[in-house]
């Protein structure tokens, strides 16, 4: 009987132990007669996505004869040397009954070669990890490709990246920060589609780090509570 049972460690458990550790005002532990009652989503706030989509693509497009250009844009940046990029100002929730996350990030890239043929542009980008459902997540996007009759193909929020928690261990950044480093991501097949044919569904893409903090602030504002019969 070799099979053993094991506990995905997901953004929840680092919530969790971010609360324990009094990183923010967070309460997990709610009172009893709250039981019943759906708890609030939390804010998460602060975020960074550090993310190079797929270094293969990027090295590709600073050979000479592919005349690229990579822009960082909308607040986004690129590390030095056709590095990675950084999403950032990041918010979203953690759903503290199913543990489920979402981060919205600010920033795109603008991805151009072959004398404008080749120009890919990916903004609103997304990472949800889907909690105690499954050890799973997913980088989604709005992605625009020229296709190659010169029209542009707009896809918005598709799900371009999917990820596997599995392996995945919570970290503690600066601050209190919660980070979920080397996240490995494939892409799907809308993603794909974005490529020309060049990449299929299932290729690896580059691992992504996600930072972010828990918001100290309550998420909803303060209700009269109904009166007592
Ligand atoms: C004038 C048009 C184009 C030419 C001459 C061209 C040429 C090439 C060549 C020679 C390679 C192989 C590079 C290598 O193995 O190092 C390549 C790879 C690739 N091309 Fe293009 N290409 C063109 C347009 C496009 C367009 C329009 C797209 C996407 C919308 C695209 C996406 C890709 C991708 C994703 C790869 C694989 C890069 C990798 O990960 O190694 N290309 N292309």
């Amino acid at each position: 009987m070799a099979t053993r049972m094991r506990r995905p460690v997901t953004l929840a458990a680092a919530v969790t132990t971010a609360a324990a550790l009094g990183a923010g005002a967070l309460t997990l532990a709610l009172p009893a007669a709250a039981a019943d009652t759906p708890a609030p989503p939390m804010s998460l706030v602060d975020g960074t996505l550090d993310w190079g989509i797929k270094q293969s693509f990027r090295s590709y497009l600073a050979q000479p004869f592919a005349k690229g250009r990579i822009t960082a844009e909308g607040g986004a940046t690129q590390a030095a040397g056709n590095g990675v990029f950084t999403f950032v100002d990041g918010t979203g929730t953690y759903d503290t009954t199913s543990h489920a996350t979402a981060t919205a990030f600010k920033g795109g890239v603008h991805f151009e070669a072959h004398e404008g043929v080749l120009d890919i542009r990916v903004s609103d980008v997304r990472l949800k990890t889907a909690g105690s459902a499954a050890p799973t997540g997913e980088i989604t996007a709005d992605v625009v490709t020229k296709e190659k009759d010169g029209s542009f193909t707009t896809r918005d929020d598709v799900s371009f990246a999917a990820l596997d928690m599995t392996g995945v261990r919570p970290g503690r950044g600066a601050d209190g920060a919660m980070v979920f480093k080397d996240i490995p991501a494939e892409l799907t097949k809308d993603g794909a589609a974005a490529f020309a044919g060049f990449y299929k569904e299932g290729d690896a893409l580059d691992a992504a780090t996600l930072t972010v903090k828990a918001d100290a602030r309550p998420t909803t504002p303060p209700t009269t509570p109904p009166p007592t019969t």
